[in-house]
């Protein structure tokens, strides 16, 4: 019988080396763990132009999300069309318009796909997490940055669904599949 004991930090690395590439690139990405939550956090970079991020690391999810309630801006986020490939990837459940803020915005785009969006701290769910892409980048220095123009994740609107996250924390990197 063979144990293999990986720090928590490699684990995660190869785990992420798995969803966003599928390749065999070497990647580093420093997993920090929040002193008084103990919720284990990574940050990226995203949006245009590229601000930091951070994000909750939740190993039980799906999905990518973001806080985009807090005035997400974004020359080149793209929301998904209904019954794009986009949607299909990231297997949505539902299609709509926006119905719920005055006028469309990040997070509440017309003629958009949704996926449910998951907070594991609250154990609470949404169904209205919209579909997108941006631009994701990993890796602080420009030297051993790796980016995606056109990273699909998703955007939520619901402050309650941001309960619990550690300072500075705006969403939950789940991405295992
Ligand atoms: C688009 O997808 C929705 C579900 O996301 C489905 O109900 C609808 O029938 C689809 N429309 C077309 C034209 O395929
Ligand atoms: C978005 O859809 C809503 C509801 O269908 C509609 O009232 C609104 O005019 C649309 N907005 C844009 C910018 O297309």
């Amino acid at each position: 019988m063979v144990t293999f004991k990986l720090p928590l930090s490699m684990l995660l690395l190869f785990l992420l080396l798995n969803i966003f590439l599928c390749s065999s690139e070497v990647l580093y990405i420093p997993v920090t763990k929040d002193a008084s939550t103990l919720e284990y956090i990574i940050e990226v970079g995203q949006r245009t132009p590229l601000i930091p991020i951070k994000l909750l690391i939740n190993l039980g999810g799906r999905s990518l999300w973001v806080d985009c309630d807090k005035g997400y801006k974004s020359s080149t986020y793209k929301p998904a069309v209904c019954n794009s490939t986009q949607c299909t990837f990231a297997k949505s459940h539902a299609c709509g318009d926006c119905i719920f803020k005055p006028q469309v915005q990040p997070g509440c785009s017309n003629n958009t796909c949704y996926i449910w969006g998951e907070n594991p701290l609250i154990n609470s769910f949404h169904d209205r997490a919209e579909i997108a892409e941006d631009v994701l980048a990993i890796g602080s220095t420009p030297g051993v940055r790796v980016t995606w123009p056109r990273f699909i994740f998703s955007c939520l609107l619901d402050q309650d669904m941001m309960r619990q996250f550690a300072n500075g924390v705006t969403g939950i990197e789940s991405y295992i599949v």
